[in-house]
């Protein structure tokens, strides 16, 4: 992917989503004051303002918008202006009531929120067509403008729409996607339970089903769902790109799954100019940094490793989820400061001047209701500051140690009912091999199972239920050619189709890990396994056992106890030049550790013992030097040892030997050479 930065944005991008049509003109005045003050270098404008812009069918009032956006041109703040196509005004509606979205329950959603839309529906595409044509004639050559930003968060908080109309869409993308519907009988094995079709007519959304419906069809709904929001956005794309050349476009994403899992971002990756990414902590108790990096570095991924641009996070609570606490001080410029450290340019928020009304007025801001005099705005002026002095990283790429396989539309196959337990959730397998790599102190890479995984000495594979015969071909060759390669159970176990590999388990990964699965044996509800190293190290499994027949594998730990006592719980299989572990049950943090470094000495990947836990280490370089970030979690102090001096570029000072790191705060040092 070629490198794209937003139009003449010279520093690291710093502002937030700026809705001025929420306030009167005079505060505007203000609004510019305070970003100056704070040193905000662009803003995200008109995300949900179709209604004020075309207030009735082709009547136009462009008049604010154009005030704010030389506004802020005259104050050197630069423009992410949206297409507001997520938000389509009650007039649309009255005119195309069909255009709302339709659950699979049958149920039509009403106008009042935000993003209802069916994304099938020509009157929508026309309409949003017509509105990002009117925007590009208007601001595509603004001196202001950096960035498009189209539509907001395609997949939230409608992921698909069963109307009428997408059913004869669906009808023509499996025409397309398959040829006759034989081929699509074949594919979704309809010869069970009597659902063969007789023609494509016949084939309607997954909707409500007595029992369950159909998993070739709910998955390639997800695949439909998914590519018809990304038809809309190439739209809008194409003719932005037609009619203001050479600004970027982007769509904010939100990788975090557990607040976006429709989209596949592999696919949405390869259509932006730019990747950006929206991330708020989901505050559940866990450790909210470690999934915050997960983010980021799944984001970086989907960027090819290229700089993205983090569009939204929040400066203290948000106010959607059951409980939302604040941030405790210094915890913004940490999330900030960590996704820089993994590849963003810059830090952006949601929003710039906390509502009055409607239903965010209670999601914390950059501007406070209880306005400059407060913590929030205090640390929002300190951010600006920081992000000024690492201006010098700009266009650097965080250096990875690791890959962990991630794939969408396994994850949606997974996901489809009527599996072996409903304990085993292929999420937690991947937040739990990636913070026990996290506790490790490497950097992941997240990549597609069929990419090119030469430059990793380890890769692991969490959960990947789906896998093509290519991904397994793609493994095999990986490890021959020396990687080494650690895999988790239920992986590998199906094809595109969610249809079972011939043979025996696990079929895309039998020849690469030396064995085969006879039967899956999941656990009952708090029931535990243990397993025995040769050591005599025991560690303990949950949720999963398998009858594991070892064909090639050699046993490393054995079930002591539960129905496959005295078989294979973890394999190792020495294959070509490298080796590929496997995992049949699921191991807890010490049990993935112990998994993990044993593998890491294989993959020679050296153990960063010298940190300390919840002490984040980074490093981003390029052209302008290699940088080292330093995030400390935690409430001590902690001491960073560097393999080389350089400057710290928050505080100025030279770094040499052991870098200080005062708990709670983040360094950055430059470091020589
Ligand atoms: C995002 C959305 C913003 C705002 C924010 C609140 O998902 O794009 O418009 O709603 O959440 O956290």
């Amino acid at each position: 992917m070629p490198e794209t930065t937003p139009k003449g944005l010279t520093r690291l991008a710093f502002g937030g989503d700026y809705n001025p049509e929420q306030w009167p003109e005079n505060v505007w005045q203000d609004d510019v004051r305070l970003m100056r003050e704070a040193g905000v270098t662009m803003v995200s404008v008109g995300i949900f303002s179709w209604a004020l812009l075309e207030p009735a069918p082709g009547a136009y009032d462009f008049g604010w918008l154009d005030r704010i956006i030389d506004l802020l041109h005259e104050n050197g703040i630069r423009v992410d202006l949206a297409t507001p196509t997520a938000a389509p005004p009650v007039w649309f509606y009255r005119e195309h009531p069909e255009a709302l979205p339709v659950t699979a329950d049958g149920v039509r959603y009403e106008f009042g929120s935000r993003a209802a839309i069916c994304h099938s529906n020509a009157d929508y595409r026309a309409a949003a067509a017509n509105i990002a044509t009117r925007l590009a004639e208007r601001y595509g050559d603004h001196p202001a403008l950096a960035m498009w930003h189209v539509h907001n968060e395609y997949g939230v908080p409608v992921s698909a729409c069963y109307c009428a109309s997408c059913a004869a869409h669906f009808r023509r993308w499996l025409e397309t996607a398959y040829g006759t519907v034989e081929a699509v009988n074949e594919a979704w094995g309809t010869a069970f339970w009597g659902q063969r079709y007789a023609a494509f007519g016949d084939i309607n959304p997954p909707r409500t089903t007595p029992t369950v419906g159909n998993p070739g069809q709910a998955l390639d709904y997800r695949r439909f769902a998914d590519a018809t929001m990304r038809e809309n956005f190439v739209m809008e794309r194409d003719i932005l790109h037609r009619l203001a050349p050479g600004v970027p476009v982007t769509t904010n994403f939100m990788t975090a799954l557990s607040q976006c899992d429709s989209v596949d971002y592999w696919a949405w990756g390869r259509e932006v100019d730019l990747v950006s990414n929206d991330h708020y902590l989901i505050t559940d108790g866990r450790r909210t940094h470690v999934n915050l990096a997960m983010a980021a570095d799944l984001t970086r991924s989907v960027a090819g490793g290229a700089p993205w641009i983090l569009l939204e996070h929040s400066t203290s609570g948000v106010n959607w989820q059951p409980r939302n606490p604040a941030k405790a001080p210094g915890q913004m410029a940490r999330n900030s400061l960590g996704h820089v450290a993994r590849g963003s340019e810059g830090a952006m928020f949601f929003q710039w001047r906390q509502s009055r009304r409607g239903a965010e007025k209670f999601h914390s801001s950059m501007v406070p209701h209880g306005g400059t005099d407060t913590r929030v705005w205090r640390e929002v002026v300190e951010l600006g500051a920081s992000l000024g002095s690492l201006n010098p990283i700009r266009g650097t790429r965080t250096e990875a140690d690791v890959a962990v396989l991630w794939d969408w539309h396994s994850w949606w196959a997974q996901n489809l009912a009527w599996r072996p337990s409903e304990d085993h959730d292929p999420r937690e397998r991947a937040d739990a091999f990636y913070e026990a790599l996290y506790d490790r102190h490497l950097t992941v890479d997240f990549a597609h199972p069929e990419a090119d995984l030469s430059r990793y000495p380890l890769v692991v594979v969490p959960a990947l239920y789906l896998m093509t015969e290519a991904a397994g071909d793609n493994l095999k060759a990986y490890v021959e050619n020396g990687g080494t390669l650690v895999v988790s159970y239920f992986s590998g176990i199906v094809d595109a189709s969610d249809a079972v590999h011939e043979g025996a388990y696990p079929g895309a990964l039998r020849d690469v890990l030396g064995l085969t699965v006879e039967e899956f044996s999941p656990l009952l509800q708090g029931e535990h396994v243990r397993i025995t190293g040769p050591d005599g190290s025991e560690l303990s499994g949950d949720v999963w056992t398998e009858f594991v027949e070892p064909r090639g594998a050699e046993t490393v730990w054995t079930y002591a106890d539960g129905l496959t006592a005295g078989r294979p719980a973890v394999t190792r299989h020495r294959l070509g030049e490298g080796t590929a572990w496997y995992v049949s049950t699921r191991l807890g943090a010490e049990g993935l550790d112990a998994l993990l470094g044993r593998a890491a000495e294989d993959a020679r990947v050296a153990p960063r013992a010298d940190l300390p836990r919840d002490v984040e280490v980074v490093r981003r370089s390029g052209d302008t030097g290699s940088y080292l970030f330093a995030i400390n979690h935690t409430a001590t102090d902690a001491k960073v040892p560097l393999d080389r001096s350089g400057t710290e570029l928050l505080t100025g000072e030279r770094a040499a030997g052991r870098l200080a790191v005062p708990a709670g705060a983040v360094r950055v040092v430059r470091l020589d050479g």
